[in-house]
């Protein structure tokens, strides 16, 4: 044990009541650097001195707070989630012509809220039709975010076109936002872990609440969610960043849509009632299903029917072919993976399985072959051995060393985030 761990233990848990930031024992590190850097700056030269400030002295917490707390952000952060916003949230709202609220409720330097105001302005919402509340605990950050000046490092995800259109270069290779989009934006400082918080129910349509709740304890992230299942409208829309989920205990109040690499939640009207994963139903045996009426040979020709499908032993040794022909594993491996995937379309679950199974065999990167195996056993009502591929998924996508194949379209972040949303709890 650490010569200073009882007064950084203290430390964690003044932070924690007055911030909600949680520093478990193995987040210390972080906060024994800092505290010591503070106690340099501000010559001081015992423990028991800090504490005291810390203790006495709310505005010496909230300053040591603010100096360490994480302020990473860029402009469209997680660009799917903004594609998505724009393509299927935004133009639902204007088709409805009423005002709409969006809630920016960690901004940190405004990247986020300036990203917002370019959605609306590219969705036709005009600054009398929605408004923008962005808030953040530091009222430092917000100054600079009023001023709209950004180093070129806060929109490396800004697409060419949009920094044309919404930002000046400055001489000195910085960027100036167009000033008509604070025309959207009300700034405005507020503590997460303050409640009730100052709006009343039912004041927003669309809350963003990215990179933040990672930093709260379980029992903050709960308040947290109520909370902003009280502010926000009925249907209204959630998004956090992929790193972070609803806990099980709040989603029967959610319903949480995973597409074009996005993930957003939304607010039910009613709570769902039944939370349980029901278990797919049974395929049935093909004798069980009904035969169409007999069509004449010519008909069935014409019409593929019954559907050909290459038996597994076929397959098998075509995608050994295809191996063969590049005399390298992953070759092979990617000849089960599309094997796999041709099955999955026929409805093939068992066969897709299989095929599957033997591209994670042969090469144990093919984790997103291992990511549409756990999705076959959850259709398949195999809840367990689902939860454990997704695990090991998981564990694959978190080795820094793991090279991810992105055979499907989906990247790293995208498949980490369906296997937290798979593994709740
Ligand atoms: C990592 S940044 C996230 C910025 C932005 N949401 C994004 O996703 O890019 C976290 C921000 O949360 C703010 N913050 C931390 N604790 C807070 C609290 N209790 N209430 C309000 N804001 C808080 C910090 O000041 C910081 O600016």
């Amino acid at each position: 044990m650490h010569q200073h761990d009882k007064a950084i233990a203290e430390i964690a848990e003044m932070i924690q009541q007055k911030y909600g930031l949680y520093y478990p024992p193995y987040r210390w590190s972080i906060l024994r650097t800092a505290a010591t850097r503070f106690m340099e700056q501000h010559k001081i030269e015992e423990w028991d001195a800090f504490l005291y400030l810390l203790r006495q002295y709310p505005q010496e917490l909230k300053a040591f707070v603010d100096a360490n707390m994480p302020h990473e952000t860029k402009f469209f952060r997680i660009l799917p989630q903004f594609t998505y916003l724009e393509q299927h949230i935004l133009p639902r709202y204007k088709a409805e012509g009423k005002y709409l609220r969006i809630w920016s409720a960690a901004t940190a330097n405004g990247a986020e809220a300036y990203s917002l105001a370019i959605s609306l302005c590219r969705a036709s919402f005009t600054p009398r039709e929605a408004a923008i509340v962005a808030t953040d605990m530091k009222s430092q950050l917000l100054t600079q975010a009023k001023q709209g000046h950004y180093a070129p490092r806060y929109l490396e995800n800004v697409p060419e076109t949009l920094r044309k259109e919404f930002f000046t270069r400055q001489a000195d290779g910085s960027f100036q936002v167009l000033p008509e989009l604070s025309a959207y934006i009300h700034w405005q400082t507020n503590n997460l872990v303050q409640w009730p918080w100052p709006w009343p129910e039912h004041s927003f349509d669309i809350v963003f609440l990215e990179h933040i709740l990672i930093y709260f304890s379980a029992s903050t992230i709960n308040k947290v969610l109520q909370e902003t299942e009280r502010i926000l409208k009925p249907n209204g829309y959630l998004f956090l960043s992929y790193s972070e989920r609803i806990p099980e205990n709040r989603q029967r109040y959610w319903q949480t849509v995973i597409a074009d690499n996005a993930i957003v939640h939304q607010l039910r009207a009613t709570p769902a009632e039944d939370q349980l994963p029901k278990p797919a139903p049974k395929a049935q045996p093909r004798h069980h299903r009904r035969a169409p009426r007999y069509q004449g040979l010519q008909w069935q020709r014409q019409n593929n029917y019954p559907p050909r499908i290459a038996s597994p032993k076929t397959r098998v040794a075509a995608a050994n072919t295809m191996a063969r022909k590049s005399h390298t594993p992953i070759a092979e491996a990617i000849a089960y993976y599309q094997e796999g995937k041709a099955a999955l379309q026929q409805q093939q679950l068992e066969k897709a399985l299989h095929a599957m199974d033997k591209a994670l065999y042969i090469n144990d990167q093919m984790v997103e072959a291992a990511l549409i195996k756990a999705g076959i056993l959850t259709q398949q009502g195999q809840r367990q051995e689902a939860q454990r591929t997704y695990r090991w998924v998981l564990e694959m996508l978190q080795k820094p060393e793991a090279n991810i194949l992105s055979l499907d379209g989906l990247n790293k972040e995208t498949m980490l985030a369906i296997c937290q949303h798979n593994l709740r709890g």
